[in-house]
């Protein structure tokens, strides 16, 4: 995830209590309790109606509450910390996604899991940690800098014997995982890398994760820039075209999460 998700985490972590009691009181004039109608006409007006409950819009205040009630370990957030100062660290995923990737690899009991976009290790740490000894994450990444990171990470974490690093391009990590391991052999995939390979990924993760295994997939909502149909840059178009495809794709059961900058989640049937 993206420019985004750090400034909002800073920008989250500044915002003091009067400014959230301060934002806070428009929303609760405007909610269902008190007999507010925005959201529902709202959706009314674009034809999307009706909303009987309002999408949460979530400000500043709102997403430092969150982070405040988030757990992240320490070393999370020394890494989070670190990567901050370095390029790219947009990119990261958000406390709140590392949390729920946590507790979803743990819902799955998961031994087996598949990283697609490492960049300096939140996501696989947040997972790895959430896996039972002799759980392997295979962290795939074609950036060696960004690994070394990880790496002091994973030792710092205590994982990095569950970690098995692949460098290169992905695409071919994938096929090799495949021949290495046959069909049906992990429990959960994470897709966090190039946006326009996301289907190719989806179709190689949807042959190595088991039925009732997970298939997580990062930025979907690209921030907000699949909803302005003005835009048709490559990487906007792919996440569109890739999330049309998904939400119609009877082999998995799936939603749409509005966290970071937008998760899928898929469990294949
Ligand atoms: C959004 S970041 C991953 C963030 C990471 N999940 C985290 O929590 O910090 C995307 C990563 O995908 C990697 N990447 C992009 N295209 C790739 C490819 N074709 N093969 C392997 N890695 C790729 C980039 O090097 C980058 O580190």
């Amino acid at each position: 995830m993206m420019a985004m998700r750090a400034s909002r985490v800073a920008r989250a972590a500044r915002t003091t209590t009067s400014t959230r009691a301060a934002v806070r009181r428009p929303r609760a004039a405007c909610g269902a309790a008190a007999g507010g109608d925005c959201g529902a006409s709202a959706g009314a007006r674009d034809g999307t109606g009706p909303w009987n409950t309002p999408p949460l819009a979530l400000d500043d205040g709102l997403y430092a509450y969150l982070l405040k009630h988030t757990r992240e370990s320490e070393v999370l957030r020394a890494l989070r910390e670190e990567t901050s100062a370095l390029r790219g660290s947009q990119m990261q995923v958000a406390p709140e996604q590392g949390a729920l990737l946590a507790l979803m690899v743990e819902l799955v009991d998961a031994r087996r899991v598949i990283e697609i976009g490492t960049y300096t290790g939140y996501s696989s740490i947040a997972m790895a940690s959430a896996m039972r000894e002799g759980g392997v994450l295979y962290a795939c990444d074609k950036n060696e800098e960004s690994f070394a990171v990880a790496r002091r990470y994973w030792a710092k974490a205590g994982v990095s014997d569950r970690v098995v690093e692949k460098n290169g391009d992905a695409k071919v990590s994938v096929v090799e995982l495949l021949e290495e391991h046959g069909e049906n052999s992990f429990d959960v995939g994470f897709i966090d890398a190039d946006k326009r390979a996301y289907r190719e990924y989806y179709e190689a993760l949807l042959k190595l994760v088991r039925p009732g295994g997970l298939i997580i997939i990062d930025n979907v909502l690209w921030y907000g820039k699949v909803a302005d149909e003005t835009l048709e840059d490559k990487q906007t178009l792919a996440i569109r075209e890739f999330n049309a495809f998904v939400a119609s794709d009877e082999r998995v059961s799936y939603g749409m999460v509005p966290i970071g900058d937008g998760l899928s989640m898929c469990r294949k049937r």
